[in-house]
Parts: C-alpha cells; structure tokens; sequence
C-alpha cells in the first residue's frame, strides 16, 4: 500500500510538461500564470471525478431525453491567498459557475506557522463541495489551518489541489485531515532548512505576482 493513500499524483504527460516549464527559473511571469491556470484546469478535470450527477430531461431538436448534471450547491473553490489565486481562472474554465471563497493566511518565515488574515466562504458550506486550491504544500501548516477552518463552518465534502507537494505535507496531511483527498502535479523530494520544497519551482506568490 502507498505510504500516501490520500494522495493522488496527476501525472498525465501534458501536466508533466508544463510542470517542468513551471519549475524552470527562466519562465517569465506572465508565462508561469497561463502554467499554473492551465495545470489546474487539466487536474481539475480528475478531481471533480469524485462529483455525484443526478439525471435530468433535456429537450434536443429532435425529441426529450434524459442527461446529467452536478448535484447539489454549487462547488466552491476556495484559494489560499495570495498564491493560491493563480489557479482560480483555469478551473474555472472548466466549471464557469463555481463559487469562490477566499482563505488569507500566510507562512512566518522564521516559525514556518501560517497565520490568518482573511476569511470568506459561502454560506451552507455543509451542503457544498469545495476544492482548496494552494500550488505549493510544503509543511502542510497552511493547507492544514485552511481544512481546519473550513471544518469549522461545516464543510464536509473538501478537496485539496496543489501543484507541487512535498512529502512532508501530504504526511500533515494524512495525520490532520485525512478524510481530504489531495492532488498534486507532482510530488517532490524534501524541504529545505528554510521549509522550501525541492527541486520546486521557488516561492509561487513571488514568481504569479512578481514581488521579489
Ligand atoms: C506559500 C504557499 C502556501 C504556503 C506553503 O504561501 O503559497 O500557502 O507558503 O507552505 P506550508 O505548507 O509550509 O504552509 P506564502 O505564505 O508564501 O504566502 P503567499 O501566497 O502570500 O506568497
Ligand atoms: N511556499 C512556496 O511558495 N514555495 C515553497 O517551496 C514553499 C512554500
């Protein structure tokens, strides 16, 4: 049994491809946006697998049929500021009327502990299913504190997204919250003694928006 049963790899060819022009130090700004929005539009399309339909009458030209659409509120993707941003627009390419909650939370640099600022979501978040959205899990410290605040609200159907992820994250992960299913494009060695996860691609925030 994988030592990660809560996570899933996407590694079809074309995310590995644009994993490693992500990674790569050269990519340009602008470049790494459209990368990042187009890795989670491709692994959204895996993720939201797991979503229950139910049956409905569509009327085609010709006669009325039955189809299918998500059941239930609408999904809820709910990015961990800022980095987490840079995902939002591709998935929501993919499914135009999902909701957008916001998490403000960001990591001290010297403890590595995430600390909250911002907090928005929904209402009936116990009838919704959401998807949180962060490119790196490094320590697994924010990704954690944004489940737990969710769980708080009554969330119950979650989803974690990432684009990078460290052991040592997806680990936290498994121990707090292991009823969340987690996908990553890629899943890499270690983190650094400055909790950065190597190989990576370097501080995601940073490189989306431009401020180093
Ligand atoms: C980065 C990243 C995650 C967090 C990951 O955000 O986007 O939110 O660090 O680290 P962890 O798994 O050890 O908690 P950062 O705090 O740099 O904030 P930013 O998105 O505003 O740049
Ligand atoms: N946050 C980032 O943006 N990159 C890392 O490698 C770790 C945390």
């Amino acid at each position: 049994m994988s030592e990660f049963p809560n996570l899933t790899v996407l590694d079809h060819p074309l995310i590995r491809h644009k994993v490693t022009h992500l990674r790569d130090r050269r990519t340009p700004k602008k470049r790494f946006k459209e990368l990042a929005d187009e890795i989670a539009m491709l692994m959204a399309y895996e993720a939201t697998r797991g979503l229950g339909v139910e049956e409905v009458e569509v009327e085609t030209p010709l006669e009325t049929t039955v189809g299918h659409r998500i059941k239930g509120k609408k999904l809820v993707l709910v990015p961990i500021l800022r980095a987490g941003l840079g995902m939002v627009e591709g998935i929501l390419r993919l499914v135009p009327s999902a909701r957008v909650g916001h998490v403000g939370l960001f990591r001290d640099e010297s403890t590595l502990q995430p600390v909250e600022y911002y907090f928005k979501v929904p209402q009936h978040a116990e009838h919704r299913d959401f998807i949180v959205l962060d490119p790196m899990l490094a320590t697994g410290g924010s990704a954690s504190a944004a489940l737990t605040l969710l769980k708080e609200r009554g969330a119950a159907s979650l989803r974690f997204m990432c684009l990078v992820a460290a052991p040592e994250g997806v680990r936290r992960l498994l121990e707090d919250h292991p009823d969340v299913p987690v996908f990553a494009a890629a899943l890499d060695r270690e983190l650094n003694d400055h909790g950065y996860i190597l190989p990576g691609l370097g501080d995601a925030g940073d490189r989306l928006f431009g401020t180093r």
